[in-house]
């Protein structure tokens, strides 16, 4: 992890990055349902964009489909090798990064500080990675130092109906091929309420079973926060944002108790 004090899903063993990278990737990957609305997103933006947390650039291709400029940020080195890998398979983004028009940049979103200035700054399932109210202040006042004054800014977390309802004990999330290697992981969860929303301790075990039949066993523990819809408005307020639109999910419903999503559309206070 690079940059420090980071509650990440790569907290595991150092030496295990690469492969919880890859790993990653393969779970992450396959979360498409938000791609028309970053693009959606993207295309009635003007300027320049930020990925705050781009993680792998799952989302590049979305927010640059016309040829935008496109800075992404993560504090993970282990995202950020596969993110350049994505670039340098991808006809597209390999020519972005050829003209200028697309940087990687390995940074804390906490304390980003940039010279220019983007119409568009996106923070897409950071939040919960922030530990709590304080971190998330910092971070969505750096975000709006980023703006123009013209500039939005997407807050894109996990809304209160996709939140788990109750701990849960040590079972399998899924099994998968990764390469040659079979993957399980499991997992377990314990949750805290507290005032500013939900706090959950994860913890994994994920065993890569070889063809010869060796079973590698990485452990992995981190922190989630998600800030309820009310505490993350009240953040946005007090770092000088106002809330322009306010979503449920990706294709725009009303926010309710129930949503999947808390999607917050923010731009500079005037
Ligand atoms: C769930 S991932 C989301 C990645 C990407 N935005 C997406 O939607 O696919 C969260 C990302 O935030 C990054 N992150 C968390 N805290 C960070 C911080 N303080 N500074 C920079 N990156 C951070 C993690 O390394 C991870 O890549």
């Amino acid at each position: 992890m690079g940059a420090r004090g980071l509650s990440d899903i790569l907290a595991g063993h150092a030496a295990d990055e690469a492969v919880l990278a890859e790993l990653y990737d393969l779970e992450h990957d396959e979360i498409t349902e938000d791609l028309v609305f970053y693009r959606e997103q993207a295309r009635r933006s003007t300027g320049s964009i930020i990925d705050l947390g781009c993680g792998s650039g799952r989302l590049f291709n979305s927010l640059m489909a016309d040829g935008r400029s496109l800075v992404g940020v993560d504090g993970s080195a282990a995202l950020l090798a596969r993110a350049e890998t994505r670039v340098a398979s991808d006809d597209g983004l390999r020519a972005a990064r050829d003209e200028g028009r697309l940087e990687l940049v390995h940074g804390d979103v906490r304390s980003l500080r940039r010279r220019d200035q983007f119409g568009l700054a996106v923070l897409a399932g950071v939040v919960a990675h922030l530990d709590g109210p304080e971190q998330a202040l910092r971070t969505l006042e750096a975000a709006r130092a980023l703006l123009r004054t013209d500039g939005r800014a997407i807050v894109d977390t996990i809304g209160p109906g996709g939140l788990p309802p109750r701990d849960l004990p040590l079972s399998v999330d899924w099994e998968r091929e990764m390469g040659d290697r079979h993957v399980v992981r499991r997992s377990t969860l314990v949750r805290r309420e507290t005032p500013e929303g939900l706090r959950v301790e994860y913890s994994t075990l994920t065993d890569l079973l070889g063809t010869d039949g060796t079973i590698a066993r990485l452990p992995a523990g981190f922190r989630l926060w998600y800030p309820s819809v009310r505490a993350l408005i009240g953040l946005a307020g007090e770092a000088q944002f106002t809330v322009e639109a306010s979503f449920g999910s990706h294709d725009l419903d009303p926010p309710d108790d129930r949503s999947e999503r808390c999607i917050l559309v923010l731009r500079p206070a005037r």
